[in-house]
């Protein structure tokens, strides 16, 4: 059997190995606390296009964070491209949109994308939560283990080659770390069966810390040589 690329299918299987290997050393039951039970994600399933699966999951309710929504926020851009950029959560104007970073952060994300040659139409814009959190607080950890599933159903559909997360939030849930930016920017990792860069550092931050935009336009100058080279050799 093949192992699974995709993180919440090889957590199943891996459930799946263990409770086998159980009933075959003779247990007849297997219990599961209630709090881990209500913990589990259900599995995502599967759908012809990312327009079916967010049709879908657009009246999601599963944690507290649709009570606030006026949009839900699934993600925009091209379902084919190798590159797709993930933010953490929408803000205000991206909750009125329905859009991913339409807003200030938004406009400089473009600027960033716009400085490595790519329109904001040939890549993947995403964020880690899809519904507004209140007063744009930082999402917390069981909303983000909430919504990561559909996150990572559409990297499994769209199968980019280079994922490129933008900020301390986004890195830390997509390699499931508590290491500060400043440990995780500037270099590839590997992710399944691709590279994460955790370039750099969120627009909004940028916004507020303009001093850090020369490292960020190393990291996305980085990004965009790498995605050169893969476009040459495939
Ligand atoms: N900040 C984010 O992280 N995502 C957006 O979509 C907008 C602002
Ligand atoms: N600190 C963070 O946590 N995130 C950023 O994007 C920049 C600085």
């Amino acid at each position: 059997m093949t192992e699974s690329t995709n993180p919440v299918a090889a957590l199943f299987e891996m459930t799946r190995k263990a409770l086998r290997q159980k009933l075959e050393l003779g247990e007849t039951e297997i219990m599961i606390p209630r709090e881990n039970l209500e913990r589990m994600p259900e599995p995502v399933k599967d759908y012809e296009n990312l327009e079916e699966f967010e049709n879908d999951i657009n009246e999601c309710t599963k944690c507290p964070l649709h009570k606030g929504r006026t949009k839900f926020v699934f993600g925009v851009g091209n379902p084919d491209t190798d590159i797709i950029f993930i933010g953490e959560g929408p803000g205000r104007e991206e909750d009125l949109q329905g859009e991913p970073f339409v807003g200030r952060a938004g406009k400089l994300l473009d600027k960033i994308l716009a400085a490595i040659n790519f329109e904001r139409s040939e890549v993947y814009i995403a964020n880690i939560v899809k519904c507004r959190p209140p007063n744009n607080r930082d999402p917390e950890p069981s909303e983000m283990e909430t919504c990561l599933p559909y996150l990572l159903k559409q990297i499994e559909m769209i199968n980019p080659r280079f994922i490129c997360c933008l900020g301390r939030i986004a890195a830390q849930a997509l390699l499931d770390t508590k290491l500060p930016l400043g440990k995780l920017r500037g270099d590839f990792h590997d992710w399944n069966d691709r590279k994460v860069m955790v370039v750099t550092y969120h627009p909004a931050a940028l916004l507020r810390f303009p001093q850090y935009k020369r490292e960020t336009w190393a990291d996305v100058q980085m990004l965009r040589k790498a995605y050169d080279e893969f476009k040459a050799s495939s």
